[in-house]
């Protein structure tokens, strides 16, 4: 997953928008995340990423690339009878 690729989905927030709110703002747990443009309040496929990008902002595991990880969240979507974001 490159930096300008969308981590959050839902609503097209990008992996650079994503690291550069945790260098900046230095949140705690995950859940401060949603501060930054609403990252993991749509359908929540993109919390486990959010996290690992908290957890260790130099991702030792590399994301992803978008397209599988796209296709994932459309997996993930179907499973959990989502509705899209309001
Ligand atoms: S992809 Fe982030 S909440 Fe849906």
């Amino acid at each position: 997953m490159n930096d300008d690729d969308e981590l959050c989905l839902c609503f097209h927030i990008t992996r650079r928008k994503v690291a550069q709110y945790i260098r900046v703002n230095r949140p705690k747990v995950p859940s401060q995340l949603s501060e930054c443009y609403g990252a993991g309040t749509g359908c929540g496929w993109c919390r486990p990423f959010l996290k690992r990008l908290l957890d260790d902002a130099e991702a030792k595991e590399p994301l992803p690339d978008a397209q599988s990880y796209a296709a994932e969240r459309a997996k993930y979507r179907q499973k959990s009878g989502d509705r899209p974001p309001k």
